[in-house]
């Protein structure tokens, strides 16, 4: 079965049409490349699937079960993670503390336990901290945990952003521009992260410009503009089409 599906999505803003009848399937393990100019619509599409927005028409599957009428925060706990293109780190928190708002199912989001039971959250808390230095140790940042995330440079902020939505332990794993800024250690860093992710049968989508990065990680991509999917298949057929050509790479 399909970790995340897509039939027939579509939404538009006003005159702007951002996805277009959209249909997408991704299995467990894979790494999906979705790539196209800027303003097709690939954050778009991400928002649509974490709930930012709703979808005019279509369904949205998550392992078979519609999470169309779904809120973002239960379809986080249905287990989409995602990244931002923007980050949005909270800034004047900690690197461990932005990664311990954000486990799946967050104990101390209730505040009736929290009155109540308020051990299990402790509980909870402790195993969230547990899990956030585990990530931390697998990216090498383990030693900044208590580091304010603006002290940080910038690839490895974008490594946090990562960090953070590994928090969430559910199937599907979006990425908005994961590699845009990040060079040098925090590239490989990056790169070895995401790769594992998907051995351990994540099913992962990475939007991203930087078509090396595609290439090294993607057996197969979708080419979106203007909300539509256009072209889809093998990385490399992908890459050589006529159409990429003309309206990405503007030969
Ligand atoms: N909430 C919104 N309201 C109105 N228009 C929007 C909204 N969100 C996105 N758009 C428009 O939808 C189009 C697609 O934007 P989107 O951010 O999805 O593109 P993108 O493919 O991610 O581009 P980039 O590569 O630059 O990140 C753009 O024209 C954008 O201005
Ligand atoms: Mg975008």
């Amino acid at each position: 079965m399909s970790v995340l599906e897509l039939r027939g999505v579509s939404k538009r803003f006003g005159g702007i049409v951002v996805a277009d009848d959209i249909m997408l399937d991704l299995q467990a393990g894979q790494i999906l490349g979705l790539i196209g100019p800027n303003g097709a619509g690939k954050t778009s599409l991400f928002n649509l699937i974490s709930g930012i927005f709703p979808t005019d028409t279509g369904e949205i599957l998550v392992a078979g079960v519609r999470i169309g009428a779904m809120r973002v925060h239960q379809r986080a706990r249905m287990g989409i993670a995602r990244t931002w293109q923007n980050m949005r780190l909270f800034q004047t928190m900690t690197v461990l503390e932005n990664m311990v708002v954000a486990p799946r199912d967050y104990a101390g989001e209730s505040l009736l336990r929290l009155c109540l039971r308020p051990g299990t959250v402790r509980q909870a808390d402790a195993e969230a901290c547990d899990r956030a230095l585990g990530i931390l140790e697998r990216m090498q940042l383990a030693h900044l945990a208590d580091s304010s995330v603006t002290d940080l440079p910038f690839g490895q902020q974008k490594l946090v952003g990562l960090a953070r939505a590994l928090m969430n332990d559910g199937p599907c794993l979006l990425l908005d521009e994961p590699m845009a800024g990040v060079e040098g250690q925090s590239y490989e860093t990056m790169r070895a992260v995401v790769r594992e992710e998907a051995a351990r049968g994540r099913a992962v989508c990475v939007v991203e410009h930087n078509i090396s990065f595609i290439r090294d990680l993607c057996t197969s991509a979708v080419f979106m503009a203007n909300g539509r999917i256009l072209e889809r298949g093998g990385i490399a057929d992908l890459l050589a089409s006529k159409t990429l050509a003309e309206l990405y790479f503007g030969a």
